[in-house]
């Protein structure tokens, strides 16, 4: 059946072309726990801008990036994908609001603003757009 040759050579040309394209920096992205099937998130998703963090570098929230060249989702499976506790080190919960580590949302908006330097969000439902 051609057609499916067909089909398979155009998979095979975008596969070369994505793995050519220079990095593309998303100017949003809604986050979400949907990717765990057992699990009923609480709040709803988080939309995060680029644009309001320029002046923080890369590597303070892609922390991985100087060992792995790759710029990785934060629930990437092996990173912070534990959504069932919140205290362990690879806890959902704990990467986005723990109070000591200034790379969580919380802690560094929490920073900023203890420092007056900003109004980054803090109240739950700032960051957790109810649907
Ligand atoms: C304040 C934290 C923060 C800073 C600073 C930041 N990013 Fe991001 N970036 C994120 C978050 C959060 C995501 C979404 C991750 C997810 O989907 O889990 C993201 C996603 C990305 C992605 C897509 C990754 C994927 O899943 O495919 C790229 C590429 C990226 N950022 C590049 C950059 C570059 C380049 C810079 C510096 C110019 C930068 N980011 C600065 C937090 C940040
Ligand atoms: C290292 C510091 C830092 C980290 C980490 C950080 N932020 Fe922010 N965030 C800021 C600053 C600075 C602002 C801008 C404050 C202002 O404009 O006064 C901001 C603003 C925001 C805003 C309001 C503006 C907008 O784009 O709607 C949202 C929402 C937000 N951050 C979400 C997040 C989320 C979600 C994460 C974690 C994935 C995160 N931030 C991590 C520093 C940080
Ligand atoms: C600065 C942004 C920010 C603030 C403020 C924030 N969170 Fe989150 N939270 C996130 C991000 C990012 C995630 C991961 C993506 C997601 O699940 O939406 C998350 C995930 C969660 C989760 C796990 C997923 C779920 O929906 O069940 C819970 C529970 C949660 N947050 C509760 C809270 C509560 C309660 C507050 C207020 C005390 C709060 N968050 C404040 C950014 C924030």
């Amino acid at each position: 059946m051609k057609h499916f040759g067909l089909a398979a050579v155009s998979v095979l040309a975008m596969a070369a072309s994505v793995a050519a394209a220079p990095m593309q920096m998303p100017e949003s992205v809604t986050m979400s726990t949907q990717q765990f099937s057992d699990y009923t998130p609480k709040k709803g998703p988080v939309t995060f801008n680029h644009a309001s963090h320029m002046d923080v570098s890369c590597v303070t929230c892609h922390h991985t990036v100087p060992d792995t060249y790759t710029f990785q989702g934060c629930m990437s499976e092996g990173c912070h994908d534990n959504i069932a506790t919140r205290t362990d080190e690879n806890s959902v919960y704990r990467a986005f609001h723990t109070g000591q580590d200034k790379r969580s949302c919380v802690a560094c908006h929490r920073d900023i603003k203890k420092q007056g330097l900003g109004d980054a969000p803090l109240a739950c439902n700032s960051c957790h757009i109810k649907e």
